[in-house]
């Protein structure tokens, strides 16, 4: 597909995965800022298998402070409507082309790096922790479309992925097609009418002292993205750790014995997310 072709698509908000009719209704109910969570739990209950894996998503470590969650008002208390509204725009995608190669790992590594984003937003009390949680959520969405927009690119980019001296994917990305999958990612999101604090690091995830706001948010994001790997959910097209997270970990004042911790943590409840995600998922 050329450069031309591939930006005109991204023009068109029906070139981006649709969500089914209950989804939608959801999305809308949170954008509009009117509905009881109890109400939002009730619109979520139509969709029997969507409500299934939000309960089992409160329950994958992310929020021990609710203790265990075993309904659906319950999950939606314990994540919050930002959250929500990334898992919205995320878990049908990802479980709609959970067979394409790639694609569920690349969903564990997300859900790892949206854990690990939370994680760093909680321990160095830097923005909101469901910001960074969603963030983490949507970073890579833009690799979904790439997967299904341009297979072979992504195959190839598969197999040289582990080979000493490849290029990160991103970078990749932009030289073989002109585009990134972090633009890709932003711009899906502002369709959906997602707000700059989460636009941002989506963007500049990989490039975090590019960001004119949101400069925080991008570096716990990619900070978040790197110990991912460093936990065992690397991309599937890039296993490797970049050398931004030297500069992430210096840009956040994170010292050694800190970095430590949070590893530990990361690992810890990163250990409570399954591949297996979407076993129930249509
Ligand atoms: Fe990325
Ligand atoms: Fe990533």
């Amino acid at each position: 597909m050329e450069f031309e072709e591939l930006s005109r698509k991204l023009e068109k908000r029906e070139s981006f995965p649709t969500l089914s009719g209950v989804i939608s209704e959801i999305v809308h109910e949170i954008d509009a800022e009117k509905i009881s969570m109890e109400d939002l739990g009730k619109i979520i209950q139509k969709d029997v298998s969507f409500a299934a894996h939000l309960v089992r998503q409160a329950n994958s470590g992310a929020y021990v402070e609710a203790g265990r969650v075993s309904s659906v008002a319950q999950a939606v208390r314990a994540m919050g409507f930002r959250v929500l509204k990334g898992l919205c725009m995320t878990l049908p995608v990802f479980g709609r082309h959970k067979d394409v190669p790639g694609v569920s790992e690349l969903w564990y590594h997300s859900r790892v790096a949206s854990l690990c984003g939370r994680i760093l937003s909680e321990k160095l009390q830097i923005g909101e922790k469901d910001e960074a949680e969603t963030v983490g959520l949507l970073h890579d969405l833009g690799k979904v479309f790439l997967t299904l927009e341009m297979p072979d690119f992504m195959a190839k980019q598969s197999q040289v992925s582990g080979t000493p001296g490849s290029k990160a994917d991103w970078m990749s990305e932009r030289e073989h097609i002109g585009i990134d999958h972090c633009f890709i990612g932003s711009r899906y999101g502002r369709m959906f009418h997602f707000p700059g604090v989460i636009l941002d690091p989506i963007l500049w995830h990989h490039e975090p002292e590019k960001a004119n706001q949101n400069k925080e948010l991008a570096h716990i994001c990619c900070l978040g993205d790197q110990i991912a790997a460093i936990v065992g959910a690397p991309h599937p097209d890039y296993p490797f750790v970049e050398p931004a997270l030297r500069k992430s970990l210096d840009y956040l004042g994170i010292k050694m014995s800190l970095f430590q911790s949070i590893l530990e943590e990361c690992l810890k409840r990163a250990s409570s997310v399954s591949l297996c995600d979407f076993e129930t998922q249509s």
